[in-house]
């Protein structure tokens, strides 16, 4: 049996993190094998091309560079940890996946979310996220609980609300695999909207 591959998207502070771990205790609490993954990340080789991405100043490489390193690690990424657990049956939940590269690199960065689809596709095929649940949030609200910035958090509040409007963008691209959820509420209140989506959306 073939398992499910969801990700979690959305601007800096919204509370991904803290909810994929409740949302991965509660498929397991329904008896789903769970793999819980990150990116950049996931690999010995996609962390460290992480701290390269996430750590120096703000313009320490070119857009296209950012684009292409995400790219590069994602690809292993799906071939080495994603790919062979959805296989065997497993749920993999991934903190950030192509979407960001849409949302930051194509739209906040301007090199275009449709090149970016272009190199999502010559890097990983036609493989794709079951479901994609972007964590919408008003960018007036946003950015206003982050501590120990990185990179990207570091490019200023004008960026990362482009980046959000990038989301609504990529939300948009592809409306069948895409929920815009809004993020605003108490953290149970937002595991349960999830996993309201993911039932709805996939049956589990
Ligand atoms: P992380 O600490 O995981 O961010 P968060 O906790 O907000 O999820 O850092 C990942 C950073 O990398 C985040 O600021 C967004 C950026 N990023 C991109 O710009 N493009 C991408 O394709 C990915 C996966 C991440």
């Amino acid at each position: 049996m073939s398992g499910y591959f969801i990700t979690f998207e959305g601007g800096e502070g919204v509370g991904k993190t803290t909810q994929l771990k409740l949302v991965a205790d509660e498929l397991r609490k329904k008896g789903y094998d769970v793999i819980a993954t990150r990116e950049p990340g996931g690999t010995i080789l996609g962390e460290k091309i992480r701290e390269i991405l996430l750590k120096g100043d703000v313009d320490k490489m070119t857009p296209m560079t950012e684009a292409l390193l995400f790219t590069a690690v994602r690809a292993d990424h799906v071939e080495k940890v994603i790919k062979p657990a959805v296989n065997n049956g497993k749920i993999v939940l991934c903190d950030r996946y192509v979407d960001t590269t849409f949302a930051y690199q194509g739209y906040a960065h301007g090199l275009g979310i449709q090149k970016m689809m272009d190199l999502y596709s010559l890097a990983i095929g036609n493989f794709k996220p079951d479901l994609t649940v972007i964590f919408d949030i008003d960018p007036k609200k946003s950015h206003g609980n982050l501590t120990e910035m990185n990179r990207f958090e570091n490019m200023g509040n004008e960026w990362l609300s482009k980046g959000l409007q990038g989301f609504r963008e990529c939300a948009k691209f592809d409306k069948k695999r895409c929920v815009l959820m809004d993020s605003v509420g108490e953290i149970p209140e937002i595991t349960n909207r999830i996993m309201k989506i993911i039932n709805e959306k996939l049956g589990l």
